[in-house]
């Protein structure tokens, strides 16, 4: 055994940390073998590393991620992605085993919003509804009216009569394109995601410069200037599709770059260009997201730890909005 009874407790507790597997093991044969034995799925994001992408039983954006979570038939599920996705998966499956490869990783966008500032914020309100997006804590979802997606948040949005007045939370960036998109004047909390707000728009357009006849495809977490230049504007599964079927042969992709790997497979013969941070780091990939890696899906899958949990009441709460999410979808044929 890789791990004593003690680390796998601090494991559980405080997510991964040093992980050393065998260097030998054949990981992609282990975990496939895991899978069967335990009857278990991997879901993951399309933001996910490359090869995790490739073991995954489903790749999909949040929206694609919370429907297969609702319809597994698997006793374990293990999602690559980050911890709000997870609390997704086992709020939709109170009594299955969701297991998150590495517990710390978190989301910048989420962080921007606890709920004890959020009730706050929401009782100086109280003629309003309030429309989460996914990227939020249980907590949060548990004191919303309907979680919405970047596949949905538009379709939901309308949903409501146009005298309803609404709080839009927690990405501002979402929200504001979401309030011109529809035309309603939505109040918006101010949080936004690391990673898409901090895509460079001198690069961009030099970039477009030299490839002038590349597409700038956009996810609507990025700022309004950067979404001004785009010539289409979606989720992660929408922008791969939109790709995939677009006549153009090159694209500028302004969003996490691990989406380029689905889209380089998908249509081979086309030119993906990752959109460029500000300054010298490579920002356009998601440092939550990575903290999940092969070697830490095999531990997790092994000894089925770190564990998603919540108090029932919290899970009972938070479970009507996205309820409402998946079912507003369902009958919009998303
Ligand atoms: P989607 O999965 O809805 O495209 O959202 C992207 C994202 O930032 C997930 O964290
Ligand atoms: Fe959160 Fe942004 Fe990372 Fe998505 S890409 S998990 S919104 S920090």
């Amino acid at each position: 055994m890789e791990f004593t009874k003690e680390k796998l407790l601090r494991i559980e507790r405080e997510g991964f940390y040093n992980v050393n597997v065998n260097p030998r093991l054949d990981l992609f044969e282990a975990i496939e073998k895991l899978k069967k034995e335990k009857n278990a799925i991997i879901l993951a994001h399309y933001y996910q590393d490359s090869d995790i992408q490739d073991i995954a039983d489903y790749i999909g954006d949040s929206l694609g991620l919370a429907q297969q979570a609702e319809k597994t038939s698997a006793d374990i599920i293990l999602f690559a992605g980050v911890h709000f996705m997870a609390e997704t998966a086992k709020i939709l499956n109170p009594h299955k085993k969701v297991i998150l490869p590495d517990l710390n990783a978190g989301c910048s966008l989420s962080d921007s919003c606890p709920p004890e500032d959020f009730a706050k914020f929401k009782a100086q309100h109280p003629d309003h509804k309030v429309v989460s997006y996914i990227n939020c804590s249980a907590g949060i979802k548990a004191l919303s009216d309907v979680i919405v997606t970047s596949s949905n948040a538009e379709t939901i949005v309308r949903s409501f009569p146009e005298s309803q007045k609404l709080i839009f939370a927690p990405d501002k960036n979402l929200g504001r394109y979401v309030a011109q998109k529809t035309g309603r004047d939505m109040i918006l909390w101010n949080g936004s995601c690391m990673v898409h707000e901090v895509f460079s728009l001198k690069r961009i357009l030099q970039l477009k410069e030299q490839y002038p006849e590349a597409e700038i495809i956009a996810h609507p977490e990025c700022e309004e200037p950067i979404l001004a230049l785009a010539n289409f504007i979606g989720s992660t599964t929408a922008l791969l599709k939109y790709a995939v079927k677009s006549d153009s042969q090159s694209f500028i992709v302004v969003t996490e770059s691990g989406i380029l790997h689905q889209m380089e497979k998908d249509a081979p013969n086309k030119h993906f260009i990752p959109a460029p941070s500000e300054g010298t780091c490579a920002c356009n990939s998601c440092p939550h997201m990575k903290l999940n890696t092969l070697e830490k899906i095999y531990i997790a899958m092994k000894y089925e730890v770190p564990e998603i949990t919540m108090s029932e009441e919290l899970m009972a709460q938070a479970l009507i909005p996205i309820r409402r999410m998946l079912d507003i979808s369902a009958q919009a044929g998303l």
